[in-house]
Formats: structure tokens, C-alpha cells, sequence
């Protein structure tokens, strides 16, 4: 644990200056085949960290373990609602690891090829992750909640060489099919060579066309050794798409060294990590968490890393405490979401569990209620765990404003800076906001987990660093106190964050008005008790149609087949025209606050 003092110093070093301290980092917690020559490179908008530098993401999450002595450690344990359990030690881990890589090899796959991966959160999902690092292929994981329809817009997004997907994912004791899911997504796109399956019956797949091939049967007649791939620090090791106040999701790229990098040290000291630690983040690999926090920052930190396929309150609302308990989990971080969710259940479930062995919790995406946070600390922790808020973004690649464990908590207040990290709360103008005033987070300077690039959308990722003068600009809101703790206040764009997914307004409007019969469509977002955000969807339909519950519900099913369940609006009100600016915007703000009962200020812009 740390002292305020203690961080108050390094903090100061660290910005004072941030290549002596990053390079310092890079040197302690990553094994490079060729030390960088230049730690910054950064030509304004580009920036590339360790530059030179030459290392696999692999080697460091588990050859150097296996090296160590550490190959009979565990490396991964997989537990389902069914009570099923694997666990796999680092060393087999990477002989799966390797043997997949050479499956991939095997089919042509090469460094630069982008690898689509549509999968639950099993073991299998990681070890596709890697292989495709292993060889420098560049991975994107689509979370398996998506529709065919965005997953084919990814798929076409990347040019994905491979997609790699399992028959089903379980949830709350249904079988979710994945691949005609999968299958659908890549009808008719050529470029698609193979599509990967994971098998998870005993009987045989079925096989509709000569593209589909079995996972284990690509895998097993594999050599155990693979070399890895020598991946410059620059080279892009995967890219996430994510939601963003245009219309079409953007694809962030990760670097490989600034990533890792980043990643591991973040992960050491927002969570106080000791070696023999039971450590479980929640995340699902669709999801930026999923990338840093339960496969690369934990690996690369040779973890024992739990990984559970299923929700929080299936079977039973105790099903997360019960895990804790068999486990012994020490370390345990999830989002505000489950949290309410779980707190709305009641303490007495957490009551009939031993919770002791939990050091350090956590918790990430979305601003945590003071009363959630309490109850957390009350009846999760135990009064002894202390908790560490952890603000970031699919674009930071790891947690940039934190309230790091020995440090002061504030109840759903982020928390201060990290090392490195140069923050500032801005106004329209660019100038800096008094203590306490709301204004638009910032980041001054890069950061070696810094996103590279948008993928083949360049303007995009000059967009986040030229939206307010030449700063990297965040989309959140946030106030700082007198000691510099950071409270994040929410979105400043058109993002919404629906139980720590994010979705654009914008995304969801372009869908509406695609929908045959609506003419226009404005989307906004409602408090929401469970979920912190939920979206409402005002729509205006043509002369000849009847707005009806038949109509909504057709139209909730489209949104769902398009993106996902939860981009669909709760609520859909058909009205006869939309506000609107005289130069033809929709003032949304307007729609929000009659909505929720709010002033709707200034309207001498409206036009009708
Ligand atoms: C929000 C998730 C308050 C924020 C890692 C950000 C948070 C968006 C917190 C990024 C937090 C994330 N407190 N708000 N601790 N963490 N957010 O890209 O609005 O899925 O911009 O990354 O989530 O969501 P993303």
C-alpha cells in the first residue's frame, strides 16, 4: 500500500519527466529482445513509445514464466454455471498457445492479418488471443452478445482473414448459439479464408461448407513449439471497435509495447498485485477491460487468473460470492452495474459466504454511486478492502485516473491521476477550470497505452487530439477538488453508457431511420436505476403509418438483430415532428429535459 506522501513523490517525478520514468518502467516489467532506442517519439498528432524496441506479447505472458520455474503455476481457471472447472497451467497454456499458432501458420495466416474472434469467455477465447500475438497477427474480438450484422461489419471493417467463433455460449441455462451467428455475419464476404470452431458437444458439428474447420482439429496435430514472432514496439497487436459519437463504431489500435507496457503496470499498482494472488476481473474479452485486465496486464504479471462464462445472480443472486469463496479470490474488480445489481439483491447472500480471503477490490466503467460504493465496501469487502476506482477508456488502453490502495477514498469519486498522466479540465476556450467547476477531462500529453491509431480512419484519431486544442480529448465531463481527486460526471458527448457498454445516440438514430416506415429519429438517454443509462427513442413515422405497440416491438427487434440487445431502446414514443435548430438539427437536449421534467432553457435557436 502506498502513502499519499510516497505517490505525491513519484507522481511529481514522473511528470516532471515522463521518458525517464516510462523508459525506467519498460526496463523492470517487460522482457524486450531488443531494448527501444528513443523512448517518445511524438510528432504531433503521432506518437510512438520505445521506439525500436522489440519484444512478443507472448513471450512475456508466458514464456519468461515457464523460464522462471513457473510452469506448473496456474495460469487460467475456467469455471461455468454448470460447476464445471479447468484450470490450465502456464505451461500448457503455452503449449496450446504455440500448437494454435501453428494451426494458424498452417493456414496461411501471417504477421499484419487481421483475426476476427467471436467467442465466450472460455479458455479457448484466450488462447486464440495470444496465438494470433504469438504470430503477429492483429486480433479483434467481437463480444458474443453482437448480432451478425455488426459482426459483419467488422468482419468487412478489417478484411478478417479468419473468424474464429464455438457453437454455443451459455447463459442463465440456455445455449446462445454463436455460429450461425458467425455464419450469417460472413455470407458471400470472400476475403474470409476460414472460419474456426470451437466445438463444445461431444457429437460431431456440423459442417456447412468446406470453409468451417474444427478448432481442436486444427490445433492437436500441431507442433508445441512455436517461435514467437519479433514484434516491433509500434506493431499493432489488436484493435477494438467501440461506440462513438459518429455514426459507425471506430476500431482503436493497439501498439504492442506501449500497451503491454501499460497494461501490466497499471494492473500492479491499482491493484496492490502480490505473486500468489487469486485474481478475477469479471470483463468479458469483447471488452477493453477483457484485453488488459484479464488477459494481457494479469499474464503478462504471471497471475492465477479466474474466468467465469455466466452472470452474476444465475443460478442463484449468491453465484458470484460462492465463486469467491471456493476460489479464495483476492483480488476481485467489476463495474458499478453488477454492483447495483447485487446490492439490490441484498447483503444477506454476501452474509452466508466467507469473503475473507478478497485484499483488494475494485471497480470500472461507469461513475460508482456513493451508496453503492459503501455497500461494496461494507459488505463485499468487509470494512478491510480498499477499493480502487479505476477511470479509463477503450482509447487509454489501461486506468488513468484511480484512487490507487493506501490512498484516501472519496465515494464515487475516481480518484487522482496516475504516473505519468497529465490531466487537465478544460472549457470550449481551452482554458483551465477553477477547482470544483465542471469542464471537459483532458489528457495533455501521450501515454504508452495510448490508442495508435483509428483503424483506416486516420481523421478520426487526429479527432481526439484536435477537438480542443492539441489535447487528447476524453468525451467525459469531470470536476477536480482542492486535492486533486477527479470525479468523472458522465458522457459530454452523444455516448451512452448502458451497464458499462458504450453505445452513440448517433449509432442508434442511423439504424431508426433505416427502418422502413420512419422518417426520423432522435435517441436520448434516461437515468436508470440498474442499468445507469437506458435509452428512450423518439420517432417520426411516415403519413400512412400507425404507431402502435406491434411497431415498437418490430422495431426493438431491429435495432437487436442489427447491433445488440442492449442498444435497444426501452422506451419508443412516436411523435408528429422532431425539435429542431433552424439549420435543421435536432435539439435532443430539449426532447431530454421535458423528459425528465427539466428546464428547457435557452430555445431561441428552435424553429418551430
Ligand atoms: C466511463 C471502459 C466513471 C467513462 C474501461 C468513459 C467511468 C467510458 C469509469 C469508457 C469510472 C469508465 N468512473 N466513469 N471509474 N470508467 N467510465 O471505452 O464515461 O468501454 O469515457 O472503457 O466509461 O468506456 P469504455
Amino acid at each position: 500500500m502506498i502513502t499519499n506522501k510516497q505517490f505525491q513523490k513519484i507522481y511529481a517525478e514522473s511528470i516532471q519527466d515522463p521518458e525517464k520514468f516510462w523508459a525506467n518502467v519498460a526496463e523492470t516489467t517487460i522482457e524486450w529482445f531488443q531494448k527501444w532506442d528513443k523512448v517518445l517519439n511524438w510528432e504531433f498528432p503521432n506518437y510512438q513509445w520505445f521506439v525500436g524496441g522489440k519484444l512478443n506479447a507472448t513471450y512475456n505472458c508466458l514464456d519468461r514464466h515457464v523460464k522462471a520455474g513457473l510452469g506448473e503455476k496456474t495460469a487460467l481457471i475456467y469455471l461455468n454455471e454448470n460447476n464445471e472447472r479447468t484450470t490450465i497451467d502456464y505451461q500448457n497454456l503455452s503449449k496450446q498457445v504455440n500448437k494454435f499458432s501453428n494451426g494458424l501458420k498452417s493456414l496461411g495466416v501471417k504477421k499484419g492479418d487481421r483475426v476476427l474472434i467471436y467467442m465466450p469467455l472460455v479458455i479457448e477465447q484466450i488462447i486464440a488471443m495470444l496465438a494470433c500475438a504469438r504470430i503477429g497477427a492483429i486480433h479483434s474480438v467481437v463480444f458474443a452478445g453482437f448480432s451478425a450484422n455488426a459482426l459483419r461489419e467488422r468482419a468487412e471493417s478489417l478484411k478478417a482473414k479468419i473468424v474464429i467463433t464455438a457453437t454455443w455460449t451459455l447463459r442463465r441455462g440456455k445455449k446462445k448459439l454463436l455460429k450461425p451467428v458467425a455464419e450469417e455475419a460472413i455470407k458471400d464476404l470472400e476475403f474470409v479464408e476460414k472460419l474456426i470452431v470451437l466445438n463444445r458437444d461431444k457429437n460431431e458439428t456440423s459442417f456447412i461448407n468446406e470453409r468451417e474447420i474444427d478448432f481442436y482439429d486444427l490445433l492437436n496435430p500441431q507442433s508445441e513449439i512455436c517461435e514467437g514472432e519479433v514484434m516491433d514496439s509500434g506493431d499493432p497487436l489488436f484493435i477494438l471497435y467501440t461506440s462513438g459519437s459518429t455514426g459507425k463504431p471506430k476500431g482503436i489500435v493497439h501498439n504492442t509495447g506501449g500497451f503491454l507496457v501499460y497494461a501490466q503496470y497499471t494492473l500492479e499498482n491499482a491493484f496492490n498485485i502480490m505473486s500468489d494472488d487469486i485474481y478475477w476481473c469479471t470483463a468479458d474479452p469483447g471488452w477493453i477491460t477483457g484485453h488488459s485486465y484479464v488477459t494481457y496486464g494479469p499474464l503478462a504479471k504471471g497471475l492465477t487468473v479466474l474466468i467465469v462464462e455466466g452472470v452474476p445472480d444465475y443460478p442463484k443472486p449468491d453465484n458470484w460470492y460462492k465463486i469467491i469463496e471456493q476460489e479464495k479470490v483476492n483480488i476481485f474488480y467489476t463495474s458499478p452495474t453488477a454492483l447495483r445489481m447485487l446490492k439490490k439483491y441484498g447483503e444477506e447472500y454476501c452474509k452466508q459466504h466467507d469473503l475473507s480471503s478478497l485484499r483488494i477490490l475494485g471497480t470500472v466503467g461507469e461513475p460508482i454511486n456513493p451508496e453503492v460504493w459503501k455497500w461494496y465496501y461494507e459488505f463485499i469487502g468487509n470494512k478491510k478492502c480498499p477499493i480502487a476506482d479505476t477511470w479509463w477508456q477503450t482509447e487509454t488502453g489501461g486506468h488513468m485516473i484511480m484512487t490507487l490502495p493506501g490512498l484516501e477514498e472519496k465515494p464515487g469519486v475516481a480518484g487522482l491521476p496516475f504516473y505519468g498522466i497529465d490531466v487537465a479540465i478544460i472549457n470550449q476556450a481551452g482554458e483551465e477550470m477553477p477547482v470544483n467547476e465542471k469542464g471537459f477531462l483532458v489528457i495533455k500529453k501521450p501515454w504508452p497505452g495510448a490508442l495508435s491509431d483509428c483503424w483506416n480512419n486516420s481523421d478520426r484519431f487526429i479527432q481526439y487530439w484536435s477537438e480542443i486544442g492539441k489535447v487528447f480529448f476524453t468525451g467525459d465531463f469531470a470536476i477536480k477538488d482542492a486535492d486533486g481527486y477527479i470525479q468523472i460526471l458522465g458522457r459530454s458527448d452523444d455516448v451512452i453508457n448502458i451497464s458499462g457498454h458504450r453505445i452513440g445516440t448517433a449509432e442508434v438514430e442511423n439504424l431508426l431511420v433505416s427502418f422502413n416506415g420512419i422518417v426520423e429519429a432522435a435517441v436520448i438517454s434516461k437515468p436508470d436505476e440498474l442499468k445507469g443509462e437506458r435509452l428512450k427513442a423518439f420517432v417520426v413515422l411516415k403519413s400512412n403509418i400507425k404507431g402502435d405497440n406491434v411497431l415498437k416491438l418490430d422495431i426493438q427487434k431491429y435495432i437487436k438483430t442489427k447491433i445488440a440487445s442492449f442498444a435497444v431502446p426501452e422506451e419508443i414514443e412516436f411523435i408528429s415532428s422532431l425539435p429542431k435548430t433552424r439549420s435543421g438539427k435536432i435539439m435532443r437536449r430539449i426532447l431530454k429535459a421535458k423528459e425528465l421534467g427539466q428546464d428547457v432553457g435557452d430555445l431561441t435557436t428552435l424553429e418551430d
